[in-house]
């Protein structure tokens, strides 16, 4: 009985944490810039900062989803954000990306 409860539980808490259900929760989410300055500055500008040499420039042309596509699984040498911001931090950056870059 208990190890059956157990394995409910994690087949709910990987189908929770899946990328392409993550994706769709993205996609349905409306991202606030405001908050979204604030995830980058703790999160990303380290490397995309903008006011010291040798800082990554970004792109804020590139489509919504292609952005989260790049946070949830990183890019070369940018690590992945999965386990670090969830789906509501995620929207929250990429719209404040939009608006500054
Ligand atoms: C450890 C350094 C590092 C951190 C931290 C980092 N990035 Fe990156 N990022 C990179 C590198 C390196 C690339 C280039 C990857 C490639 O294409 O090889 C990149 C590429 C990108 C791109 C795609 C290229 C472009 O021009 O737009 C986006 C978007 C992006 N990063 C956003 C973010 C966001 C948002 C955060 C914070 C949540 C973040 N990055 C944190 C290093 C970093």
């Amino acid at each position: 009985m208990s190890s059956s409860v157990f394995f409910l539980s994690a087949l709910w808490a990987c189908g929770e944490n899946a990328i392409p259900a993550r994706l769709t929760d993205i996609e349905e989410r409306t991202g606030d810039a405001y908050n979204g300055e604030y995830i980058f500055q703790l999160n990303c500008q380290i490397c995309h900062g903008q006011n010291e040499n040798n800082t990554l420039p970004l792109d804020g042309s590139i489509e919504k989803m292609e952005y989260a596509n790049i946070l949830l699984n990183g890019r070369g040498q940018m690590p992945q954000f999965r386990d670090v911001l969830t789906n509501q931090q995620i929207v929250d950056v990429i719209e404040y990306i939009r608006d500054k870059f």
